[in-house]
């Protein structure tokens, strides 16, 4: 793109001003600010200025009802890990996460998934990840593609720490980056924001961006050429995920949904979970910001919530069902946040108050669209505990100690005790789970 373009383009959307300090830019900065202005999309733009008009209105939630969530014992679970099992065996299972995110929670200056989470041996995780998809392609005998969604600020690093570990054991050739989109952060006012002179402010565009990205970068069809079916979502800061667990994908097919979701009970009334609510015969995910008090603190006869499970972000969809919402347009939600921007003579200014609007999209505002889709309960402990913050709850320290929890407890029902303070670490690919540690005659050990 040229600056006659440029300057064509942004006028279409009144946003010529992204120009202002074309005098003054260096070379550099001028091809680094045009090359930004090509990404940005004037219908985009109209977009997000029609998501600031009608604000952040949100659907009312007070009709929702409580979905029908199943949990699997005995015979049936039995039976949906054996069609699990024979769906990962034909090579139907693909493994996708998302992993643009900014992670400004944890402050970690760089690619979250590079995070050092092993208890013992630091490892990062993606290790955790990519061990845990090697392990049930070689018990399965059948590849399990790994798409892994970046952003523009993590790409490379992402890239580069798969590459310095040898993918952790899986063939690259398995292994598919993509990248979502970044959209620029706007005033009340619609108009783009500088945080420099020749610099746009962008953020990346949620984990929803992950549909349109699937289909820019050809992950999709390449999903297709692989006969994947089901494709199993994770989140990147979740290292006690089960990926592809067969119980789940098994469900998923035979159900015959859509879109899966694995949930499990909130630990408190008000935990800061996401919950699928039903409104006739479709579903949506309701924000914990959406619920009201006496929403959030229902009960059944028998004392229980009545709205208990929350989504932790454990999906399956249908591939095709992620075909159809590719091409569509999805809601904006809006984050008010502190902007840097240039003021008065080019000077950037960093506002102490939120001056202007980031746009996410979100994975989850499909799940109206999916003509059948299921909910399955699962035990929050042994799945479920994200690196989100620095500190306090959710944060590597707890995730560390859940982590050997569960791998404690795997160790138990094999028949070895850990002393208390004795750390342990697994690696997946050595036992993917209790029955596999089973049978390794860990007993002869002693910790
Ligand atoms: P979070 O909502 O926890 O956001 O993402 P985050 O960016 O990682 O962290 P904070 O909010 O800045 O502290 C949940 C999952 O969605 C991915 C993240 O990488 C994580 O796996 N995600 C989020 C994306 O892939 N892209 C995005 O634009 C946002």
């Amino acid at each position: 793109m040229n600056y006659a373009e440029a300057e064509k383009m942004l006028k279409s959307c009144g946003q010529e001003h992204v120009l202002a300090y074309w005098k003054k830019l260096g070379k550099k900065e001028r091809e680094s600010l045009l090359k930004q202005i090509a990404t940005i999309e004037p219908a985009n733009v109209k977009y997000c200025q029609k998501a600031l008009v009608a604000g952040a209105d949100v659907a009312d939630s007070s009709k929702g009802k409580a979905p029908k969530v199943a949990t699997l014992k005995g015979a049936s679970l039995k039976k949906a890990i054996a069609v699990g099992e024979a769906e990962l065996r034909e090579g139907r299972v693909a493994a996708l996460l998302v992993a643009g995110g900014q992670g400004s929670r944890l402050g970690y200056d760089g690619p979250k998934g590079c995070y050092e989470i092993g208890p013992i041996t630091n490892a990062p995780l993606f290790y955790f990840h990519a061990r845990k998809i090697l392990a049930r392609t070689l018990r399965y005998g059948a590849t399990i593609p790994f798409y892994v969604m970046t952003s523009e600020a993590n790409n490379a690093a992402t890239v580069e720490c798969f590459k310095e570990n040898d993918y952790f054991g899986l063939n690259p050739k398995d292994v598919f980056f993509f990248t979502q989109g970044m959209w620029p952060g706007m005033t009340k006012e619609g108009k783009i924001i500088l945080d420099e002179p020749g610099h746009v402010f962008m953020s990346p565009d949620g984990h929803g961006g992950l549909l349109a990205a699937l289909k820019r970068s050809g992950a999709l069809a390449d999903m297709k050429k692989r006969g994947v079916k089901s494709v199993f979502f994770f989140q990147v800061d979740n290292p006690l995920v089960e990926i592809a667990d067969p119980a789940f994908i098994g469900y998923h097919v035979q159900q015959k949904s859509e879109y899966s979701l694995k949930l499990c009970a909130k630990r408190d009334p008000f935990e800061k979970v996401g919950m699928p609510m039903q409104f006739g015969k479709s579903f949506r995910m309701v924000e914990y910001t959406e619920m009201s008090k006496e929403q959030c603190t229902r009960k059944n006869k028998d004392g229980s919530l009545y709205f208990l499970y929350g989504s932790p972000a454990i999906h399956v969809f249908d591939r095709e069902f992620l075909e159809r919402e590719a091409s569509k347009a999805m809601p904006l939600h809006l984050a008010f946040k502190k902007i840097p921007f240039v003021g008065e003579g080019g000077k950037v200014v960093k506002p102490s108050e939120p001056n202007g609007y980031k746009f996410e999209k979100f994975i989850f505002d499909i799940l109206p669209n999916a003509k059948k889709a299921a909910f399955l309960a699962f035990d929050q402990k042994d799945e479920f505990s994200p690196v989100k913050n620095a500190e306090g709850g959710d944060s590597p320290a707890t995730c560390r100690a859940d982590m050997q929890a569960k791998w404690k407890k795997w160790l138990s029902e094999a028949g070895v005790e850990v002393k208390a303070g004795v750390p342990v670490e697994i690696d997946p690919v050595y036992a993917l789970d209790a029955d596999e540690l089973k049978t390794l005659g860990l007993n002869l050990f002693a910790f």
